[in-house]
């Protein structure tokens, strides 16, 4: 029986050399070690034996069965390897230098509409500001002649982080870095501050085709000696006549926002009827599109400036709802979607 055995060891260990397929293996495995393998039908007659040769026998038997399994293993481990290896070796290379298929995706209308928006304002010499999307309280309320117990502050309601951070709701947060930023070339060097800053704003909204939790702004503000309305209404309008490729009348109603003074509601007269008055603009020839004023002078003396020596105009441009004028957008929550099916329509456009 010890000569047995000793043979299933070794031509077990032969036939493993030979074999280069895991298919192969889990046959050898089945033919040795199984139920009706060739070891288990010895262990199995070991009832046979003396009670002497019986401890002994079975104890070689489980060395001969250990052995087999390790050696197995390792083979499997062996010819695992070498397939992976192998599959690797048959996969394409990435190229990361080929050129990119531009018809597989296609620009968000949002984003069109923010570079042709920034396309504009960059002519009139305005720079275009980055600013992060989770801000202090200071920056969004604070710094914006908003305190703590302010009403307005009801309407921007937002997802606070457990530090005290937020997301920003109106890209009016950033104002006051960008007056920071910028006051010493105000001061020192006369140069006016000219710049727009787009971004993505967040609010705790009960959602359907009006509102949404996610949307997109861009902020402007001018600074400098004598800085009037009048400025005000020419940038307006202009870059609003760019963007929709035809003159547009603008007319300013009283506002309310904390952070301008005097402040208004920016009308457009309306795309459809040109003013005569349709469904679309509730027959008033006029279309609410963008807040903005006078810049208060708390928010100018909390950014470092003078409100003695200079003054400003800010407008907040709802983004998305100029994305949805544009394109004739139905429902905000069209633009959140991810579907490619909507979104994808506006793809010729760049
Ligand atoms: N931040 C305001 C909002 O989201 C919009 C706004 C109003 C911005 C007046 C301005 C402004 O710069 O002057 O409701």
């Amino acid at each position: 029986m010890k000569q047995k055995l000793e043979e299933i060891r070794a031509r077990a260990e032969a036939e493993l050399q030979k074999i280069d397929a895991l298919a192969d293996l889990e046959a050898l495995r089945v033919q040795v070690l199984g139920k009706k393998g060739e070891l288990t039908a010895i262990l199995k007659s070991m009832g046979s034996l003396s009670a002497e040769e019986r401890p002994k026998m079975g104890q070689l038997a489980n060395e001969v069965r250990q052995s087999i399994e390790a050696m197995l293993a390792e083979k499997t481990k062996q010819l695992k390897e070498e397939q992976m290896r192998r599959e690797i070796e048959a996969t394409p290379v990435f190229d990361v230098s080929a050129p990119v298929d531009l018809t597989r995706g296609s620009y968000h209308p949002i984003t069109l509409v923010q570079r042709e928006c920034e396309r504009i304002f960059k002519t009139m010499g305005f720079t275009v500001e980055d600013y992060s999307e989770i801000v202090t309280d200071y920056e969004c309320f604070e710094s914006l002649n908003i305190p703590k117990a302010h009403p307005a502050r009801d309407m921007q309601d937002t997802y606070y982080l457990e530090n005290g951070q937020l997301l920003k709701t109106q890209t009016s947060a950033a104002q006051n870095a960008i007056y920071k930023k910028y006051k010493d070339a105000l001061i020192n060097d006369g140069v006016p501050i000219k710049a727009i800053f787009p971004g993505r704003c967040f609010r705790n909204e009960a959602t359907d085709a009006c509102h949404e939790n996610t949307f997109f702004q861009m902020e402007g503000v001018m600074v400098d000696k004598n800085i009037s309305i009048s400025n005000l209404i020419y940038f307006m309008k202009t870059m609003l006549s760019e963007v929709f490729q035809k003159d547009i009348k603008v007319r300013l109603r009283p506002g309310f926002f904390p952070f301008v003074e005097p402040g208004f509601e920016l009308d457009i007269s309306c795309l459809i009827c040109g003013g005569e008055g349709c469904p679309s603009c509730k027959h008033s020839g006029w279309l609410e599109l963008c807040p903005c004023g006078m810049i208060h002078p708390a928010v100018l003396r909390d950014g470092g400036i003078d409100p003695e020596e200079y003054t400003g105009f800010a407008f907040g441009l709802g983004l998305t709802r100029l994305a949805m004028m544009k394109y004739g957008i139905k429902d905000i929550r069209d633009l959140n979607s991810g579907s490619l099916k909507s979104l994808s329509q506006f793809a010729d456009d760049e």
